[in-house]
């Protein structure tokens, strides 16, 4: 397993991360325990150091398994990321979205930041974040005042870097006013590629790590969802016009050459898709979903590819075809 630096932090973290959103259950049709902690002690004994979670994801039910998973592993061996900003116990001026009879509330405000760090130290049952996430801008909040906010926690030792996720350019730029960023952490993929234009070069330019989320598409890159395949009450993927059955067509036309490289160099194709976003100038880490051990091994194989420059040319005209989805 290949690791990079967090910024300036000197932190060390797997290229691979586990991503633990989908085993929260929230808008993945449910979750199972046992097989999520199962899931994290693979992706561990795989190589992978690097955990990202949300105060939001399952309204706390995925930072309480991180906790779980983790309570038996050494804490200076793990990178434990997790975010703020997101609420569904009090209101706020911006409405951010409504799921499951909840409303959840944009919040960057100095004391609610405090707030949710103590509530996500107690739920990962530890004393201490190696990287704290805001997880939307609040528009209420200047990036600056959220940065200063986050600059104390990192004086007291709470916190051991700082980031930003979903943020635009002037986001990062106003919030460097304060203290350098370590982190920007955004959606990107194969098939999602508009941050080439503008946070990518950014993180390049300030030396900041970029975290790829969402780098299979939710499936779809593994090549493996086709129309059949039946999906959990409250699954985000449900009526998804990007899981139509004339998308998954494009996609499955578009991963051919992909197909074929997976049968002859024995990886799967979404381990190559990984390789490959791993390449991307300035992409440092790909923060990958996983419900299984299966599939947390399956990734983080994806950490040690050595893609030739064959390979990569052959996956980046493939990715250079790809026009949008229908
Ligand atoms: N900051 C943000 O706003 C934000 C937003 C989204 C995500 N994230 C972070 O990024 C992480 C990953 O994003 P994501 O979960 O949206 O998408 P993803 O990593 O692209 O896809 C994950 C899903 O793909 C399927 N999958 C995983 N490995 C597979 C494999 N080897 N073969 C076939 N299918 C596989 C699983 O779903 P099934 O088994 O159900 O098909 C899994 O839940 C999240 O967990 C979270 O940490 C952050």
């Amino acid at each position: 397993m290949k690791t990079r630096k967090l910024g300036a932090s000197g932190i060390d973290a797997s290229v691979v991360a586990f991503g633990a959103w989908a085993i929260g259950g929230w808008k993945w049709g449910g979750t199972d325990a046992k097989e999520s902690i199962k899931a994290i002690h693979s992706a561990v004994e795989s190589g992978v150091n690097f955990i990202d979670t949300a105060a939001v994801y399952g309204f706390g039910v995925s930072e309480e398994l991180v906790g779980d998973a983790i309570a038996g592993i050494a804490r200076d061996k793990l990178v434990v990321a997790t975010k703020c900003g997101l609420r569904w116990d009090i209101e706020s001026p911006t409405l951010h979205a409504q799921s499951e009879g909840k409303n959840i509330y944009r919040s960057l405000a100095a004391d609610s930041i405090k707030w949710e760090l103590e509530q996500s130290l107690k739920r990962l049952k530890t004393d201490y974040i190696d990287l704290y996430q805001t997880h939307w801008p609040d528009p209420q909040t200047a990036s600056s005042d959220v940065m200063e906010t986050l600059v104390q926690l990192k004086q007291q030792g709470k916190i051991r870097a700082i980031g930003f996720c979903n943020a635009d350019v002037s986001h990062l730029q106003d919030a460097a006013k304060v203290q350098a960023l370590d982190v920007d952490q955004e959606k990107y993929s194969l098939l999602d590629r508009e941050r080439d234009a503008d946070n990518l070069p950014y993180c390049v330019d300030k030396k900041l790590a970029f975290l790829a989320y969402s780098p299979i598409a939710q499936g779809l890159l593994s090549g493996r969802v086709s129309t059949e395949r039946k999906f959990g009450d409250g699954d985000l993927r449900i009526g998804n016009p990007r899981f139509s059955a004339e998308a998954l067509q494009s996609i499955s036309t578009l991963l051919k050459p992909l197909k074929t490289m997976a049968a002859d160099t024995g990886h799967t194709v979404e381990q190559l898709v990984l390789a490959w976003t791993l390449m991307q100038p300035g992409l440092s880490h790909v923060l990958v979903g996983a419900r299984n051990s299966e599939q947390a091994v399956n990734n983080a194989k994806a950490g040690a590819i050595d893609l030739s420059d064959e390979q990569y040319n052959i996956i980046d005209k493939m990715a250079g075809s790809w026009e949008g989805f229908p």
